[in-house]
Formats: structure tokens, sequence, C-alpha cells
């Protein structure tokens, strides 16, 4: 281990000040609602991503009373498209826990906080120095890379034991003050400086005293052995219209989109075009699209096959629990991301022409 502790905090703290991510609509609140809202979103998710759905979602539900209370759809519906859906359930169990067990006002400590649906041990932390100026440590995965890179830290992070050390060195780095700021700029300098490939390390105030950076090996930190290989999959969507509107069936839970209303899914083209072969209408593919989740692309090959007015009710049997919608029904549903989009650009144009809802 290199410089001392307050050197590294010290460093971090005043670039935060200088050269960190400042005016973002979460921060200048110490409301913990608002800064809780602001990092579960944050999780996994992009700043900038994150920009286009934060407002919308406190305007919407403005106090953790008003999230509590809300229909789950419309909490769903106002997440689509973030990903990772099951964090929005947690949220809306989250926000009824604090009414109904801290009368509506979140716990002032990280380790309350992390008691709560949802809230994990770095959320917590953030929560808490950024509302209550508590000494917490936060180490989510971009914060794991700065400390692991500048400490050299040589631990297997997938071994629970390494893992609670570099927790415990993430404690001992933490300064006697200004926590908010540096636990700000620990993140900010892992999502623009310190990057996963190509770190810039001539912008970092930590270059000089980087373990990693002197030996020439930032990309071998932080050791991790079991990573998850990527995979591939692909399933056939059935978008099925008839007198203008959707069928929409909801999708299981648990799994991927859970909750969300979405096309049925066939694992085949063939297996999709063997049931619709005997039906009446008209079909036509639309181009794949692949939608990237963590350790999977997925290629999603959507039919879209207009019924005609008469054909029989029985038709839709097939396609289990689902119901009809219309076009402005079903944009204001919690829809996944790619499902959006298809849908959008057939609001748009005119007639709904099939041609416009490539890509
Ligand atoms: N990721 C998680 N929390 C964050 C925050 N407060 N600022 C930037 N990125 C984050």
């Amino acid at each position: 281990m290199s410089a001392p502790p307050s050197d590294l905090a010290r460093a971090v703290v005043r670039w935060q000040r200088r050269s960190g991510r400042h005016g973002l609509p979460w921060q200048g609140t110490r409301d913990p609602y608002r800064v809780w809202l602001s990092e579960v979103m944050l999780q996994q998710t992009q700043v900038a991503t994150v920009l286009a759905y934060y407002p919308r979602f406190v305007e919407r539900f403005p106090d953790v009373r008003a999230l509590a209370a809300a229909p789950p759809d419309d909490v769903l519906a106002l997440w689509s498209g973030l990903g990772y859906y099951s964090r929005a359930r947690h949220l809306q169990r989250c926000a009824q826990r604090v009414v109904a067990e801290h009368g509506g006002a979140f716990p002032p400590s990280a380790e309350a906080l992390a008691r709560l649906p949802g809230i994990g041990r770095s959320t917590a932390a953030a929560i808490a120095a950024f509302c209550f100026g508590e000494r917490a440590a936060v180490l989510d995965g971009n914060v794991r890379r700065v400390l692991a890179r500048v400490l050299g830290f040589e631990g297997d992070l997938a071994v629970a034991r390494n893992e609670r050390e570099l927790w415990r060195l993430a404690e001992a780095l933490l300064p006697a003050r200004d926590v908010d700021v540096y636990t700000q700029g620990l993140m900010d300098l892992g999502a623009t400086v310190c990057l996963a490939r190509a770190p810039a390390c001539h912008a970092c105030p930590l270059a000089g005293q980087c373990v990693a950076r002197r030996i020439g090996r930032t990309e071998a930190y932080p050791v991790k052995s079991r990573r998850v290989r990527r995979t591939r999959r692909s399933h056939a969507l059935l978008w099925l219209s008839q007198g203008g509107r959707w069928w929409l069936t909801r999708r299981p839970e648990p799994g991927v989109w859970a909750g969300l209303w979405s096309l049925p899914e066939w694992t085949s083209a063939a297996a999709l075009e063997a049931l619709v072969r005997d039906w009446p209408g008209r079909g036509e593919w639309l181009p794949a699209v692949v939608h990237t989740l963590t350790h999977v692309d997925w290629t999603l090959e959507p039919l879209r096959w207009q019924l005609p007015a008469r054909a029989p009710a029985r038709l839709t049997r097939a396609l289990g629990d689902g119901r009809w919608f219309t076009p402005p029904e079903a944009l204001a549903l919690g829809l996944p991301a790619p499902v959006r989009r298809w849908f959008e650009a057939a609001a748009a144009a005119p007639s709904g022409a099939i041609e416009l809802v490539a890509g």
C-alpha cells in the first residue's frame, strides 16, 4: 500500500470539487427519498440514462407516501426502459416499509437503511453519506475498480474473505469530514476517469499514488476469477393486431422483464410460424433487433400479424394470459424497451405503416 489514507481522500475531495459531476437533479438535496431514488436508479445504469427517468418519476411520485400508495403498474410504467425490473418492485416495497414502519421518514443510518428491501450495503452507505454525512464506505462496481487499482489489491474478489478485506480498506480510507464529497468523488472517478478499459490516468488525481498504474497493469485490477461468459439466445415475438388493437401478455415473475407487458414469445421463428400457418389474416417479419442484457445478447424477431375483424376469439387462447390494448393504452404500460420502440414507431406512423417500424 502506498500513500497514507488522508492524502488519498484529500485528493479525491479536491478533484470532485473541481472536476466531478455537479448540478445533477438529485444533487443539492439531502432529502433521503430523492437520494435513495437516484441511487437505486443509478445501480447498473448510467447517469445519462437516469437523467431521462428521474425527473418524470419524482414529478409523478413526489414523496415516499405517493410511491407507496401508487398502483404497481404505474411504477413499472415509469420504470420501463431502465431495466432490472426487480429494482422497481423492491423500490415500491421499500417505500411501503418506510411508511409502515418508519412513519414515512427513512431511518438515518447506513445500518438501518441496509435492512430495507432493495438497499444493499453500498447503496445504504451512499444515502447515509449524502443525506446524513455518515462516515460509511461505498463499494459499488466503479468504486471497487478505483480502490483495487490505487491500492494494487491482489485478492480475488470472487472470494468472500477478500471482498470483506476490501470493504475494511474502503472504511479505513474514509476522511473525517466531507464524506459526501469524497463518496461522490470516488463514484465520479470510477465513471469518468478510472474506466474499465483505457482509463484516463493523465486526468486522475490519484495517478501519482496508484499501484496499478505504477506497474503498468491497470487492466489486471480488480482481480476477479469467476467472470461470467456472455451467451446468446434468440426468440420470436408475435405482434398481433385486430381492429387497431394489440395483444399483450404479462411477463412471468421471476425472469427477464418480470411483471412488464410484452408480446407473446416463442423459442424459434419456425415454432411461431407453425402456430399462425392456418390463421386468417396476413403477417410480416420485421427486422430482428439484438437486445443486450447483462450476460446475454438476445435476438428478438417480431412477426407482425394482422387478424381480420371477424377472426374467431379462440385463436388468442393459444397465447396464454393476455388481452387487447389500444395503442395509447399499450404505451401507458410498463413495456420492455425494444417493444416500446416498435410501438412508438407504429403509433407515430400514418396508419401504423410496417415499413417505419424497422430498427
Ligand atoms: N452511481 C451510483 N451512485 C452514483 C452517484 N451518486 N453518482 C454517480 N454515479 C453513481
